[in-house]
């Protein structure tokens, strides 16, 4: 009954999406454009140049490719700033016994982000020891809510797509889980993600048997 457990990584491990919403605001500041949070939803999930065209798109900006690759490299270098006193503990609550607990249950484990900052960042928090297989934004071509980096990660468990459970915070994360026909659960509020089949605030809502539901089945 081994089943793939794919964790999504910002603002489902870590709380990293309030620094992209912040490095998102600097630019969205500086070219007059208002960028809310519920504009920031959007984003979640979604990769770094798409982001930047969806901000772009509401303030109604054509940019030559040579701006837009400013402000990507601009964009990544204040999210970058913001990482460097992070540590364990920035993981959120309940994270790390849910992975000791299936990792105890002798499940597989794999990250599926859009990051391009992934490997580094399970590094920095000290949990990359608990991934069976990583797919970040270096190994995909296709954004979520494209299902490719979950597809991927259960590809390289060497387990089956209705065997694959995801935990997304992000609307596009969900919708790709759910088109690869995986299981998909949503940790956030049930206003933004209604489409996840379950739904919790965070991870210490989520108990073990729930997982042992989830193993078994
Ligand atoms: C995640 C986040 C997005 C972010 C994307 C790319 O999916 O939810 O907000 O834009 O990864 O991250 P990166 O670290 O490569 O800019
Ligand atoms: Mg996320």
């Amino acid at each position: 009954n081994k089943k793939a457990f794919i964790f999504d990584l910002d603002g489902v491990i870590v709380d990293t999406a309030k620094y992209h919403y912040l490095a998102w605001q600097k630019i969205a500041g500086a070219l007059g454009i208002e960028f809310t949070p519920e504009h920031n939803e959007e984003l979640k999930g979604v990769s770094r140049v798409r982001s930047l065209d969806i901000i772009l798109n509401l303030g109604k900006i054509n940019a030559t490719q040579e701006d837009k690759d400013r402000w990507l490299v601009q964009k990544n270098e204040d999210y970058l700033g913001y990482l460097v006193h992070m540590d364990e503990n920035e993981i959120l609550p309940g994270v790390l016994p849910v992975l000791q607990y299936l990792k105890d249950q002798g499940q597989a484990i794999a990250l599926g982000s859009a990051s391009k900052n992934a490997r580094p960042i399970l590094e920095k928090v000290n949990i990359i020891s608990y991934f069976d297989a990583i797919v970040d934004g270096n190994d995909v071509t296709n954004a979520k809510p494209d299902p490719e980096v979950f597809v991927q990660a259960a590809r390289l468990l060497s387990i089956d797509a209705e065997k694959a459970i995801v935990f997304e915070d992000s609307v596009a994360g969900i919708q790709a889980a759910n088109i690869a026909n995986m299981t998909s659960i949503g940790i956030g509020e049930e206003s933004i993600l209604h489409e996840a089949q379950y739904l919790f605030p965070d991870f210490t809502h989520i108990e073990t048997d729930f997982l042992d539901m989830l193993i078994k089945r």
